[in-house]
């Protein structure tokens, strides 16, 4: 049997993860982000994390041209804030509370958590790239975790 999107994407569904959204710039400092959950923590000496973005996406070459970018780990009550980050086009960032950043990537209110990260490598990942990156600083906030099984939004007590 053929293993395509379709059946990698059940598959991988079976895999519980937190929600995120990684927000980069421009070189004129406007904010651009999506929703992420193909992250993950990859060294703790040097401290590094790893995101994957799609070619396709818009938000695509200022990842890659600006060498930074923040994790921003999404809360049970962020969940309309990840819908709106996964998708294309817009001005995603009007009404979102923000913070500039210390690397210049906006960090989200009221996030669980935020990561500022440099990016230090980018490596091929078929029709996505994997960013490499130093986490520069890093807070942490009260709340409950967002979650993503089986491509549906969950809460601990229901995941
Ligand atoms: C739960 C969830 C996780 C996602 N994870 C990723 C991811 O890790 N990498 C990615 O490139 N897209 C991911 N996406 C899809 C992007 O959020 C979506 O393609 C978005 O529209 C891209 O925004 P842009 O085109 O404005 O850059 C995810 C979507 C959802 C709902």
């Amino acid at each position: 049997m053929p293993f395509d999107a379709q059946e990698l994407r059940r598959v991988m569904g079976t895999f519980c993860t937190g929600v995120t959204v990684i927000t980069t710039r421009d070189d004129a400092g406007r904010p651009f982000g999506l929703t992420a959950n193909a992250i993950t923590s990859l060294s703790l000496n040097p401290p590094l994390v790893l995101i994957c973005v799609d070619r396709k996406a818009e938000s695509f070459a200022h990842f890659y041209d600006s060498k930074v970018f923040t994790v921003n780990i999404l809360t049970t009550g962020q969940e309309d804030l990840s819908s709106r980050f996964a998708k294309s086009g817009g001005d995603k960032f009007t009404g979102v509370e923000t913070v500039p950043g210390k690397c210049g990537a906006p960090l989200i209110a009221g996030a669980l958590a935020h990561m500022e990260c440099r990016i230090t490598d980018t490596l091929e990942g078929g029709d996505h790239v994997i960013h490499v990156g130093l986490i520069e600083h890093a807070d942490i906030w009260n709340g409950d975790p967002l979650c993503f099984f089986q491509g549906r939004y969950r809460r601990l007590a229901d995941a």
